[in-house]
């Protein structure tokens, strides 16, 4: 079995999106694949409630309990590797990650960016997006690098800014896409791993 690994900070619309398209789409039996564990840094994330209720493990791996960003990833990788993971999914988690880190998990790491790469690394995308002018928003799924949203392509999808839009109004609206291009990468994905 191909067991997925996801890592929330957050909400985890994202990882629900993931989760509801193996539950319909039958991963299991169509790519030999299964979400094995939803992950967070942070012990109050809401998704891990929505991850419970599927009956998926939950694993938490508070930062704060880390001296250093190192020690951080260690644990996180400790637990992750406890799961014998085919592909770490990153689905607004939101730490910066070692080279360390993601070396151990090249080719394998995946990543959720709200913007149109490589427009728009880092925080506050949205906005910045709004702020230059931009006619299009839109999210990027990427493999991970050690550039920080950086790394090859995998989709994108692109929303209209509106004249009227606020950082809120466009996140909502990038969101809607990127819950369905997320489990499409994925999906496109597993039969290569
Ligand atoms: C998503 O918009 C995702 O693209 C973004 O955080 C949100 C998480 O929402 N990720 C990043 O900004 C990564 N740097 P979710 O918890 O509801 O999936």
């Amino acid at each position: 079995m191909k067991n997925i690994v996801i890592l929330i900070s957050g909400g985890g619309s994202n990882m629900a999106a993931i989760v509801r398209a193996a539950q319909r789409e039958d991963w299991r039996r169509v790519h030999g694949a299964q979400i094995a564990a939803v992950m967070s840094n942070r012990p109050e994330a809401g998704g891990l409630r929505f991850a419970r209720e599927q009956g998926i493990a939950t694993d938490v791996v508070d930062h704060k309990a880390f001296a250093s960003r190192e020690a951080f990833d260690e644990a996180l990788a400790t637990a992750i590797d406890a799961r014998q993971p085919a592909l770490v999914v990153l689905a607004g988690f939101m730490r910066i990650l070692t080279p360390a880190f993601v070396q151990r998990y090249a080719g394998r790491l995946l990543n959720i960016h709200p913007s149109l790469l490589p427009a728009f690394p880092g925080l506050h995308t949205h906005q910045r997006a709004i702020e230059a002018g931009c006619r299009f928003g839109g999210a990027t799924v990427h493999q991970v690098t050690a550039e920080l949203d950086h790394g090859p392509i995998l989709a994108q999808a692109a929303v209209p800014i509106l004249p009227d839009d606020t950082a809120d109004t466009l996140a909502a609206r990038v969101l809607t896409q990127e819950h369905l291009i997320y489990p499409r990468a994925i999906a496109q994905l597993l039969p290569t791993l």
